[in-house]
């Protein structure tokens, strides 16, 4: 049985009180940068329960531990390689999440029962104050229910958890809007199993050394080395399908021009009244694949054109959407 609540919004002055909902056993959403997460004092497998629960999070989906100062890294992981410092000298407070082998206190629930724990400090104030007040770091998937795009805005969150979590700490959008990049550095080659706002090339510049990103095989057949990367992600109800040229979307668009459809696309298109015409941005993705689903469109259409498809993370969103 899920717990039942009157959900809080809390602003930015008051999140001794959602510091209070942790600590009395109940998951608070907050924004980050990247997008909303729904948190859980890690040291609290009763609470982190609650987050699977109430996501409908597949239990072998590890979550993301999110840190305040950089000492606490000390609590949660072990053996932990010179590359991490330098990562988080380069990149934190800020949008990476770095693998690392997993401290035995940290509940094996947290990290879906692996042997390692990805770690991350967020760039936002409200997080980064929550986590300190909290004095613990917090557990983290991002705050969607399992299959549908992240949320980047607290509006979201409550779509999609109204009445089901204690709280929601509110804040304008996330600035970024993609989920944070995600690095292993526990093998001798570190490599990217999520691209993000921070890509495979920075990381290799700071490491000084190669930088491999994870194959699609290893990411969604065993052995798995990113369970998360293998379901189904970021998807509308409708189906989604992608552009690489403006010629060839105007074919398409003219083979069945009254099907009643949401275009992502920054060039220039004939507005026809079946037609919903919105510009296609890694900020603006998350909250218009969920606009589809207000819309009840039939497909969302994308115009990946050239600087989108220069843009990794939101093409590797794009794809696993269209792959939904
Ligand atoms: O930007 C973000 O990372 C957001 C915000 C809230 O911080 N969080 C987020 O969490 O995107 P989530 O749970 O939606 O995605 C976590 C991803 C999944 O693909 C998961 O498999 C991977 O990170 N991951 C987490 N721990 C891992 C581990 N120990 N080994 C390999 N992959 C891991
Ligand atoms: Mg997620």
């Amino acid at each position: 049985m899920l717990d039942s609540y009157h959900t809080e919004l809390l602003d930015a002055t008051e999140i001794g009180s959602a510091v209070d909902y942790l600590k009395t056993g109940h998951v608070v959403s907050f924004p980050t940068e990247t997008v909303y997460g729904l948190g859980a004092p890690i040291f609290s497998e009763a609470v982190i329960k609650k987050i699977f629960d109430v996501k409908g999070r597949p239990s072998d989906n590890p979550l993301i531990a999110h840190i305040s100062n950089i000492e606490q890294v000390h609590d949660i992981a072990i053996d932990i390689p010179e590359d991490f410092y330098l990562l988080a000298e380069a990149f934190f407070p800020g949008p990476l999440t770095v693998i690392l082998p997993k401290h035995p206190n940290v509940p094996l629930l947290a990290s879906a029962g692996l042997p390692t724990i990805g770690v991350r400090m967020p760039e936002h104030p409200v997080a980064l104050e929550l986590i300190k007040q909290l004095g613990e770091p917090i557990v983290a998937p991002s705050a969607n229910i399992s299959g549908r795009p992240s949320s980047t805005s607290y509006q979201h969150v409550l779509d999609d958890f109204q009445g089901r979590i204690a709280a929601v700490l509110i804040s304008p959008p996330s600035s970024i809007g993609l989920e944070s990049t995600v690095v292993s550095i526990i093998g001798e080659e570190p490599v990217v199993l999520r691209p993000g706002k921070i890509t495979a090339e920075e990381i290799s510049l700071v490491l000084k050394k190669k930088v491999r990103l994870a194959s699609y095989d290893e990411v969604h057949q065993g052995p798995i080395l990113s369970p998360g990367m293998k379901y189904r992600h970021y998807a509308p109800k409708a189906s989604v399908r992608l552009f690489f040229s403006l010629s060839e979307l105007e074919r398409y668009l003219q083979k069945e021009p009254a099907l009643y459809r949401l275009l992502l696309c920054n060039e220039k298109v004939a507005e026809s009244s079946s037609l919903e015409i919105a510009p296609l941005s890694s900020n603006g993705l998350y909250a218009a694949l969920r606009h589809a689903d207000d819309l009840a469109v039939a497909e969302v259409l994308a115009l990946c054109d050239r600087s989108i498809q220069k843009q990794h993370d939101l093409m590797n969103r794009l794809l696993k959407a269209s792959q939904g």
